[in-house]
């Protein structure tokens, strides 16, 4: 019997497609049901499965991988992996991969919108219409901020912080990042330590991986540190941003606005933040092209089948 590969939703990826015929000569693929709300880890087959692909909203922590004994490879639908215990499947020898590189640009440019976004003010403009209240253009009717000659400051100068800092770039922003990167940043890139870059820059966005470091790594000193109506942009995880301190410098206008594709306890959303007219909010988009998600799809169903082989993916964590 070939080991049992548990997917936790339908893939955008062609049966007749390379990827997915090279699976089936090493695995049995099962897919949830798009109907099954319950956690991945209560599938019926959970208990057989040697190799898993979760999706970036299904937690696979030590009392879930207690559930599979069987386990070789979790091949996560995302580049971010803090959905797993990336230390106990190691513990275990359990194979953690994710999907890098393909949903690089996708990311990058929504970031690039959601920059637009609070910038042009597309909440509060949508809003006018929807409740018509749009009665006349006028020459002071929402007024905005051109991006020309802005400073962006990037948290996390990584793959996806690199794409936005060149489109950025070209669109004739300024450009500063803090990073632990070791790789080298582009001329153009002013580093900077966090303080000076929340001091100095009149757009943030957020690329950093969350992990126990990042988790309210933008709290109440340092919304206090940001430069006075500047705008906040976050396209990595929900829970780097201390959303009541977010709240707090929105409402006393210390920041213009903000434009976020993530938030605490998704698909749950403060409802402070849907309301807020200075909160543009996405539900976790980023990587939402078709290029992108049947790149993903491509990658996590190749790393299962490598190692699956005996062999090491790039693409593998730890
Ligand atoms: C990721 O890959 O980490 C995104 O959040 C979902 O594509």
């Amino acid at each position: 019997m070939k080991p049992l590969l548990l997917i936790s939703r339908s893939l955008p990826l062609p049966e007749t497609s390379e990827s997915w015929q090279a699976l089936l000569k090493v695995a049995e693929p099962v897919i949830r049901s798009q109907r099954d709300t319950k956690p991945f880890s209560r599938h019926a087959q959970f208990k057989r499965a040697r190799a898993l692909i979760p999706l970036v909203s299904d937690v696979i922590d030590r009392s879930v991988l207690d559930l599979a004994p069987e386990l070789k490879v979790v091949s996560n639908y995302g580049v971010g992996f803090n959905n797993i215990d990336l230390v106990e499947c190691s513990k275990r020898g359990i194979a953690v991969c994710n999907t890098p590189d393909v949903l690089t640009n996708a990311t990058a440019e929504l970031t690039i919108g959601l920059i637009f976004a609070a910038a042009r003010r597309f909440k509060e403009a949508s809003e006018i219409l929807r409740t018509q209240k749009f009665k006349a253009w006028d020459p002071k009717f929402l007024l905005g901020r051109e991006l020309s000659s802005a400073r962006l400051g990037i948290i996390g100068l990584g793959r996806i912080g690199l794409a936005v800092a060149q489109k950025a770039h070209a669109l004739g922003m300024k450009v500063s990042a803090c990073s632990n990167s070791t790789k080298p940043a582009p001329q153009f890139v002013e580093l900077t330590s966090l303080e000076m870059l929340l001091k100095t820059s009149d757009f943030i966005s957020v690329h950093c991986p969350l992990n126990s470091e990042t988790q309210k790594l933008l709290g109440p000193k340092q919304f206090d540190q940001m430069k006075r109506g500047g705008y906040l942009i976050n396209t990595s995880r929900g829970e780097i941003i201390d959303e009541k301190a977010l709240l707090r410098a929105l409402d006393k206008e210390m920041l213009r606005g903000a434009a976020l594709d993530v938030f605490w306890n998704e698909p749950k959303l403060n409802p402070r933040l849907r309301a807020h007219p200075k909160v543009f909010v996405l539900p976790h988009i980023g990587s939402a092209t078709a290029e992108a998600r049947s790149g993903m799809a491509k990658l996590a169903v190749d790393a299962v089948a490598e190692i699956l082989s005996g062999r090491r993916p790039k693409n593998q964590v730890n």
